[in-house]
């Protein structure tokens, strides 16, 4: 099953991702991990990136979908896998819907997770980061065993730079503006799968997992 996720900065979708991926083996490709870590091994992409993402602006869409595009060819997905943050502006879903159209595949579903703006805030001034691993906490809602310490790998936890309050602001603006109106491109596709993940973790998952047929 071929899926994206779609949604505002701090809705979840790497949480949610993370999950679909333990319980379900999904593959996850998030277009801001990639980054992140070209920007950490200063790449040239990473070089050239790095202050379009400190300021919570979209990378280009050109330099975006020859990311993916190269993940897609290169990165042994198979056909059961997540992207995280891809599309996020109707180029780069045309530019994908091509791409997809040469190699003679599709998408199956499109998530939509949506919270509202005043929690996603509150839960972008909570998280928190393992610079080592990735995995992501919240406090106070889902701290980790000991402070500023990740429980799976021992790593320093962190606050991202684009989680200030100023940059969050601005890239909520950015997501409304180019983003949201992929929700009406797909819609007409017949691909969305909408997902409240304003309420308890769990149940989020057991609503997803019913509206995909998994498990
Ligand atoms: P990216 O890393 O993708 O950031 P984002 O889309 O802004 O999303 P986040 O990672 O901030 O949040 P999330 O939705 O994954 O939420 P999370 O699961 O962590 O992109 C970063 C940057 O890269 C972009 O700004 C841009 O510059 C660039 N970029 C990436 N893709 C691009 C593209 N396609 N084109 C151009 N540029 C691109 O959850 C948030 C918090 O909520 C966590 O603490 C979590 O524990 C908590 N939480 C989640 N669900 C629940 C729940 N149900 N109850 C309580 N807490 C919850």
């Amino acid at each position: 099953m071929r899926i994206i996720l779609l949604g505002p900065p701090g809705s979840g979708k790497g949480t949610i991702a993370d999950e679909l991926h333990e319980r379900f083996s999904f593959v996850h490709v998030s277009t801001g991990d990639l980054f992140r870590s070209n920007i950490k091994n200063q790449t040239p992409l990473g070089l050239e990136i790095r202050s379009y993402m400190e300021a919570g602006s979209l990378v280009p869409d050109e330099l975006t979908i020859r990311l993916v595009e190269d993940v897609m060819t290169n990165g042994n997905l198979g056909d059961h896998f997540l992207l995280d943050g891809f599309p996020r502006t109707v180029r780069q879903a045309e530019l994908f819907d091509q791409f997809l159209t040469s190699r003679s595949e599709k998408i199956d579903a499109v998530v939509h997770v949506y919270v509202p703006d005043d929690l996603i805030k509150e839960r972008l001034r909570g998280r928190r980061v393992c610079l080592n691993c990735g995995k992501t906490y919240h406090v106070p809602a889902h701290p980790p065993e000991y402070a500023d310490v990740c429980n799976a790998c021992t790593g320093l936890l962190i606050q991202r730079k684009d989680d200030n309050a100023d940059v969050v602001a601005h890239r909520l603006e950015i997501y409304h503006k180019e983003t949201a109106p992929l929700v009406d491109y797909y819609q007409k596709r017949g691909l969305i799968v909408d997902i409240d993940n304003s309420g308890k973790f769990a149940d989020v998952m057991l609503d997803l997992s019913a509206k995909l047929k998994l498990g």
